[in-house]
């Protein structure tokens, strides 16, 4: 299913066609759906390259989606896109006027007061179970700027947000540092759109859908003074917010005329050219941030330096990098009493994602007093407890063939001296057989030693035909119920 092709000069492009794995549950209305580039550049900058290789290594990270639209407990921005109405939710007595609307929606901004953050407890909740970076929304596409911003008002430290008296009011900021005190690896979310700026949604036009409202083309001085808002905005968070490792740009139809796939639904619409010049943008990104890695999602090419299936997993490995976004409630944004996904759930999704090499980011929304719901923090704490025993088969892994087999997931270390063998037990299982089968090839030629992570006792096992056949003892059996997983260290 993979391929190499070269392009004009002479790179490798990997074609690679996996299949994606929807999550059960999680329908897609039209705005919320996502591909995965089917073509990756390699980045040619060494750097660059070293901190891919870092980043592949740590496998687990935390996505927070938070601004005003947290107050209403609505979905992150999407109410204010004319062409999103059907599926997103209007409040208020003024949501039968669109503009009435909007102004509502702005206004947000004059109660935002998120007077219990504090992001050092958010890194300790994360460093425990298991992440080791963190993303976040530092805009999104309504534009409204949780960092301090010099290119528009429309932000938390602005003196019409109540936030900004507070010592802690340059979020973006604080929640970097406090994570990077905690030696995670600090990722900007950016969203290129943005619905605030009169240079993007020109108020001469009414906006119809969530792409710029003017032809760029027709209105070159106006697309430029978007570009260098955009540029700046950018340039600030390379410069002011200590070292940042990724910068993950979301809008993927401000983008190129010419890259667009028109095989792909939601981009054969893209009415305009909304090109925003990621060769300068990166250019100076770097320059502030060398090695930085730049996500430019779904726009494939050589800003793309990893892909990011969205609410889904691949359903193979692919030879470049790759991470899953999913959320662990159903909800990027806070919504109250979301459903939250088991540990037992969010582990699976855990060992089959890096099984196929891929990393997970698993999404939380703040409430808008700045805190998670409590769920997030056990969940979290569960996820940790499981890692603490079982992170040796996950961090620094690789895949193994043949990847998976029936509830048996592998991976293996760098040198390839261990194999992992991971068995989930399915949805809505805790306990675990008398006998796990293993591939053979995976365990290497001579009888290999096996045992159980996190787990004392020792473990039969015997060769049949292709396979390693384990015993677990019947006392440990009754031990391991509840696990959300459990790994079989094999030394080769
Ligand atoms: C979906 C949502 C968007 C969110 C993104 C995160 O595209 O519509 O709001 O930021 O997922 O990956």
């Amino acid at each position: 299913m993979i391929s190499l092709k070269k392009n004009s000069a002479g790179k490798s492009l990997l074609k690679g066609i996996p299949l994606i794995l929807g999550l059960t549950g999680a329908t897609l209305s039209h705005a919320q759906q996502h591909n995965t580039s089917s073509t990756y550049i390699p980045p040619s900058d060494t750097l660059v390259q070293a901190k891919l290789s870092q980043w592949q290594d740590i496998k687990f990270g935390l996505l927070m989606h938070w601004g005003t639209y947290s107050e209403w407990g609505i979905v992150e921005s999407w109410s204010i896109c004319p062409e999103d109405e059907g599926w997103t939710q209007r409040r208020g007595p003024y949501a039968d006027s669109y503009y009435d609307y909007v102004h509502a929606y702005e206004n947000l901004q004059t109660t935002f007061n998120p007077v219990k953050f504090d992001p050092d407890k958010w890194a300790a909740a994360a460093k425990e179970a298991g992440m080791k970076y963190v993303v976040f929304t530092t805009k999104h596409h309504d534009g409204f700027c949780m960092f301090d911003t010099k290119q528009t008002d429309y932000k938390i430290t602005s003196p019409r947000t109540p936030f900004s008296s507070n010592p802690r009011s340059n979020i973006a900021k604080e929640v970097f540092d406090a994570f990077r005190k905690e030696n995670f690896m600090i990722g900007a979310y950016f969203s290129k759109p943005d619905w605030h700026s009169p240079d993007y949604w020109w108020p001469y036009f009414p906006p119809k859908d969530r792409n710029v409202d003017y032809d760029p083309k027709k209105y070159p001085a106006k697309w430029q003074a978007f570009k260098n808002y955009t540029y700046n905005q950018i340039e600030e968070l390379m410069t002011g917010y200590g070292k940042v490792d990724i910068l993950w740009l979301d809008g993927g139809w401000v983008r190129p005329y010419k890259s667009i796939d028109a095989k792909v639904d939601w981009q054969k619409n893209i009415p305009y050219d909304q090109d925003i010049d990621m060769p300068r943008i990166a250019k100076m990104a770097r320059t502030h941030q060398p090695g930085l890695i730049v996500v430019d999602r779904t726009v494939e090419g050589e800003y793309e330096n990893y892909t990011t299936p969205e609410q889904t997993i691949l359903s193979e490995p692919v030879m470049h990098p790759w991470e899953s976004c999913l959320t662990m409630g159903n909800s990027w944004s806070y919504v109250p009493h979301d459903h939250y996904k088991s540990a037992a759930e969010l582990v699976d999704l855990l060992v089959k994602i890096v099984s196929r090499g891929g990393n997970l980011l698993l999404n939380i929304g703040p409430s808008p007093e700045g805190d998670w719901d409590d769920t997030a923090y056990s969940r979290l704490k569960e996820i940790g407890a499981w890692m603490k025993a079982n992170g040796e088969g996950i961090y620094n892994s690789k895949p193994a063939a043949p990847y998976s087999n029936g509830n048996v997931f592998y991976t293996q270390s760098k040198d390839g001296k261990k194999a992992y063998a991971f068995y989930l037990p399915g949805k809505g299982v805790n306990t675990y057989p008398a006998r796990v089968t293993i591939d053979a090839s995976v365990a290497g030629g001579k009888k290999p030693k096996i045992s159980l992570l996190g787990f004392k006792e020792k473990l039969g096992y015997k060769k049949d035909g292709d396979k390693w056949v384990i015993e677990i003892p019947a006392g440990l059996q009754t031990r391991l119920t509840g696990q959300p997983a459990i790994a079989f260290l094999i030394s080769r």
